[in-house]
């Protein structure tokens, strides 16, 4: 059908399917419905299409996507896209005037403003949902204020904090994410339609009238650059790399911390399965997926990269590819998001150990050696004065500085008075970091406030 007169031969079945996109273009139905009664709509009021027609083609055009939602409508293979499927079915349904809907249009404005459209719509559930995570991730917060916990860098103990700022940091991602879906969406609420195939079209037509009617804040300044971008999808696509490495670290950290060799955290059994063989198994493997997830989403990027970089001006069939790296991900990031709050809220801590870990493995020792710099004894010296100590402490198998008998210490470090390492405890360490974004619960209290004005400011709208 697309092919009209210009052919005689027609395609062979192996090349039709090749060429198709309808596998994957249906759920573009809905939006693609709507470009077209916008520009119908338009279309009439410039007097390019006959009221009466242009009523007749609305009520096809509404029947069909009526149709499709209750899923009576079928894909039909002999029209090689979604575009095709809606024309083909609208002839079926009026007649011949079908043929004057794509009057002053081409399938490349059209499906370039099916997928801002579509895109528009999915960004804005994204960020509701993503709106669920941080509230979860508040409510963690507010259950772990008082929680201590091991920080980590090269995952080696390294000083205490509060478990709660631990999951702030994790807000502080999800809320750069949140903002940044939210600059692209400005980028990305601009419409081709009336471009035509790439240079306009001679009907008297207002593209700003269609795109005031689909709700675009913004017009394309060029038609060659209105149907041959792609970079709002390919900034999704960064946008959702950059989200699945947080969720794919976070996702890491409960793998480990549900290992009983950390035994940090104990996963719902909701999160949890078990294994078909070793009857004591409770493995994380909702965590693992939302870990393993990342990589088809940082594939999809790359896909969509390597189908622009190098095209010319302007639609190029390639461009037929976008979409299913691009559908992947939305649903691959809408599952994730799906997932998260439930996961983490139903996370529970063993909060003795976290505390025993918190303050084994010499956490203090930064802040002993602080206390011998606040004697005047410069801090490169104190630094090497501790970490001899607890070389030696560890030679002779301690864990820790409070497990030294006071005897003892008297003996292994006359210099450093016992009566410290009461000051050292992780509360006590962690209390002393008092900075704004630091770990004392003075400090955290104020973020996790931060983080609840921010949810109230951005409600959860009903969809
Ligand atoms: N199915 C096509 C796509 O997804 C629609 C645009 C086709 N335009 C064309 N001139 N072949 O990109």
């Amino acid at each position: 059908m697309a092919r009209g007169e210009r052919f005689q031969a027609p395609l062979s079945p192996q090349v039709s399917s090749f060429l198709s996109s309808l596998s994957f273009d249906w759920r573009l139905l809905g939006v693609d419905v709507e470009g077209s009664l916008a520009h119908l709509a338009m279309l009439a009021h410039r007097g390019v299409v006959a009221p009466e027609v242009a009523e007749k083609l609305r009520h096809g055009l509404l029947e069909i996507r009526r149709e499709w939602e209750d899923g009576t409508l079928k894909p039909r293979p002999e029209w090689e896209d979604v575009h095709m499927n809606v024309e083909g079915r609208l002839h079926e349904l009026v007649g011949p005037d079908a043929g004057r809907l794509h009057t002053a249009r081409s399938r490349n404005d059209q499906v370039a403003v099916d997928l801002h459209l579509y895109m528009l719509r999915e960004s804005q559930k994204m960020q509701q949902d993503l709106r669920q995570v941080l509230d979860a991730l508040a409510g963690l917060a507010d259950r772990t204020l008082d929680v201590m916990m091991p920080g980590f860098t090269h995952l080696q103990p390294a000083q205490p904090v509060r478990m709660a700022h631990h999951w702030l940091a994790y807000a502080s991602m999800f809320l750069r994410d949140w903002d940044r879906l939210d600059d692209w969406h400005h980028r990305a609420d601009c419409s081709p339609l009336g471009a035509g195939a790439l240079a306009g079209t001679p009907y008297p037509t207002d593209p700003d009238e269609t795109r005031v009617l689909l709700g675009f804040a913004r017009l394309y300044q060029n038609s060659l650059d209105a149907v041959s971008d792609r970079d709002y999808l390919l900034e999704f696509l960064s946008w959702a790399s950059i989200f699945m490495v947080h969720v794919s670290r976070l996702a890491e950290e409960l793998v480990l911390w549900s290992n009983p060799s950390f035994g940090f955290v104990v996963l719902g059994d909701g999160y949890s399965t078990g294994s078909s063989i070793m009857p004591q198994k409770k493995n994380p493997d909702v965590a693992e997926l939302l870990r393993g997830k990342s990589g088809r989403v940082f594939g999809s990027l790359v896909t969509l990269l390597t189908v622009m970089k190098g095209l010319p001006l302007t639609y190029n069939s390639d461009m037929q590819e976008d979409k299913e790296a691009l559908f992947d991900t939305v649903d691959t990031v809408q599952a994730v998001l799906g997932i998260l709050p439930g996961l983490l809220s139903g996370l529970a801590f063993d909060t003795d150990r976290l505390k025993a870990a918190a303050a084994a493995q010499y956490t203090n020792a930064t802040d002993l050696a602080d206390r011998l710099a606040g004697q005047g004894v410069p801090f490169r010296q104190a630094h090497h004065r501790v970490g001899g100590l607890v070389r030696d402490l560890i030679d002779r198998g301690y864990t820790h500085f409070h497990d030294v008998p006071p005897d003892q210490w008297e003996i292994l470090a006359p210099d450093i008075p016992y009566t410290w390492l009461e000051q050292l405890s992780p509360e006590k360490l962690a209390d002393a970091r008092a900075q704004s974004f630091s770990t004392a619960r003075s400090s955290v209290i104020r973020q996790i406030r931060q983080l609840k004005s921010w949810l109230d400011a951005h409600p959860r709208s009903d969809r």
